[in-house]
């Protein structure tokens, strides 16, 4: 059977981890056909990415866009919907960070971090739901942190994005148990992905990597539909690295 998979953010990280292990899975899965389509503002990676899913059979999309920008996200939705018919799973994955101290931080590194990760996540959201509403399955997956509920000196706009993303999700839940659509919280600690930059070797060996991520999120998915996993919360065995 096929299911047509938006990832956000595919080009990198945890993104691509999912795309590919959702892709993988397709070889190990009997009936699971996933088309995946992929999206992020790089086509460059997400080329990359598609060529890598395609070698394990699975049919791939690409989508250059920035969910920050109205009419990419509609781009997104009715590209999928007029090639596919229909969305069964959202992964909300993109997002940006920006960590300096308090009184660092600037307008547009607030406009930037709004941008995407609340407006894009949630007007994404918002255009997908009906879809699933109408046909009473579906699942939607948001890639938040540990950072939405615990706070970090360096994160404040972050956190304070992702404890947003929180929020919007509680609300979501309301009109999703009605309707059979499924909503999965994933909240993972320090992941080693281009977000952070150059990492030291030291600090490279304590962190978790894209697919110790991305393996918890395609099993939650290929759960019977009577089952949802609410919320994951992924950190590295020894706890979380900032402070
Ligand atoms: N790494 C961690 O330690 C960690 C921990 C907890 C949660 N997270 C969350 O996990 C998610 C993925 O993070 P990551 O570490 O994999 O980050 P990453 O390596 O920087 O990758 C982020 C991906 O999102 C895309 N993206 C960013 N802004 C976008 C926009 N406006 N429109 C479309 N695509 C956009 C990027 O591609 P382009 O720049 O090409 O668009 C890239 O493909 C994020 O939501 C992050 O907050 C990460």
């Amino acid at each position: 059977m096929k299911h047509i998979i938006i990832i956000t953010g595919a080009g990198k990280g945890i993104g691509r981890a999912i795309a590919l292990h959702f892709a993988k899975a397709s070889t190990t899965q009997s009936d699971f056909e996933p088309v995946l389509i992929l999206t992020s503002r790089t086509i460059s990676d997400l080329e990359a990415v598609a060529a890598e899913c395609r070698t394990s059979g699975a049919t791939v999309e690409i989508i250059v866009a920035d969910i920050a920008k109205m009419a990419d996200i509609e781009q997104i939705v009715n590209t999928t919907v007029e090639r596919y018919g229909t969305i069964d799973c959202l992964i909300n994955n993109a997002g940006v960070g920006r960590f300096k101290p308090l009184t660092e931080l600037t307008e547009d590194d607030y406009e930037y971090t709004m941008a995407t990760n609340l407006k894009g996540t949630f007007f994404l959201t918002q255009r997908v739901f009906p879809i699933m509403e109408n046909k009473r399955s579906g699942h939607i997956f948001f890639i938040t942190s540990i950072a939405a509920e615990t706070a970090f000196k360096s994160s404040s706009l972050y956190s304070m994005s992702k404890f947003g993303q929180n929020g919007f999700i509680a609300s979501l839940r309301l009109y999703a148990k009605s309707c059979n659509v499924r909503i999965t919280n994933v909240m993972p600690g320090a992941v080693l992905t281009p977000m952070w930059g150059e990492v030291p070797e030291a600090m490279q060996a304590v962190m978790m990597m894209p697919e110790d991520i991305a393996i918890p999120i395609v099993n939650a998915y290929l759960l019977p539909q009577r089952t949802s996993v609410e919320e994951l919360v992924i950190r590295p065995i020894g706890g979380d690295i900032n402070d």
